[in-house]
């Protein structure tokens, strides 16, 4: 049966915070801030919140710069703000101009396209950089792909990729689909194989990134890519 409608999905339960707490074993302070939000919508899957912390908490009551692709209701961008705290700098882009209402509330809001990089590259110059880029856009394959590419080699060092509901990888209307040639995780494969370029003699076909992509993280809809320094792996035999 072909998928890909998110109400199949939907929490039966009424306990939120309690779910998360039960089959992830996390408990913290976004936990909270999710489940108890009084304020906009936030439409997060549960396993999300400890994966968020588990790669954003180091940001926190830090000067970091955060871009969200994906506005919609503003309520992920004031989620953001309690948690990083004042220090940060939050912009979100969405291609609705509506969704302009939400500027200077809980961050800058800009409006254009997330497979345009010279309205990335325009918004990035403005935030003065960006450390952390969380897209949580129109999940459609090329659109992916495009900010990756765009957003990527912007990205500081020792900074954080995260894209999100990557589930639409399998999905027709999204682009994707199983044996999908756009199936994100045919990207996915290719940084893997520019990772290992010390061991096979393949081109590497996403130079922009795999030359300065320290790690891939791949979890349940979300991928994670950290920027540092690459280098030739060397081997030492030591002692005996
Ligand atoms: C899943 S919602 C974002 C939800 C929000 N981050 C949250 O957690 O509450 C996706 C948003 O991406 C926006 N969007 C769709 N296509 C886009 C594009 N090409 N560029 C930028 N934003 C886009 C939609 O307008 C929508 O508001």
């Amino acid at each position: 049966m072909p998928r890909g409608a998110i109400r199949e999905y939907l929490f039966g339960g009424d306990d939120v915070a309690s779910d998360i707490r039960e089959k992830y074993r996390f408990d913290g302070e976004l936990l909270s801030m999710f489940a108890d939000n009084r304020g906009p919508v936030v439409h997060k899957w549960h396993h999300y919140i400890p994966i968020y912390d588990r790669y954003f908490s180091r940001f926190r009551g830090k000067p970091l710069r955060f871009l969200e692709i994906g506005v919609a209701k503003g309520g992920s961008l004031q989620l953001w703000r309690n948690y990083f705290g004042d220090a940060a700098t939050i912009y979100g882009i969405d291609i609705k101009p509506r969704c302009a209402r939400f500027d200077g509330q809980s961050g800058q809001v800009r409006i254009g396209s997330q497979d345009d990089p010279d309205f990335l590259a325009g918004v990035v110059e403005e935030m003065g950089g960006v450390d952390v880029v969380l897209d949580d856009g129109s999940h459609q394959m090329p659109h992916i792909e495009a900010s990756l590419r765009a957003l990527f080699p912007l990205l500081s060092d020792d900074g954080i990729y995260m894209i999100e509901d990557l589930h639409t990888s399998y999905w027709q209307k999204w682009g994707g689909g199983f044996d999908a040639r756009g199936n994100f995780f045919n990207t996915v494969r290719r940084m893997i194989d520019g990772m290992h370029r010390w061991y096979h003699d393949r081109p590497v076909v996403l130079p922009e990134i795999s030359d300065k992509l320290s790690g891939i993280h791949i979890h349940d809809s979300i991928v994670v890519l950290e920027k540092g320094p690459v280098f030739r792996p060397v081997t030492s035999r030591i002692g005996g």
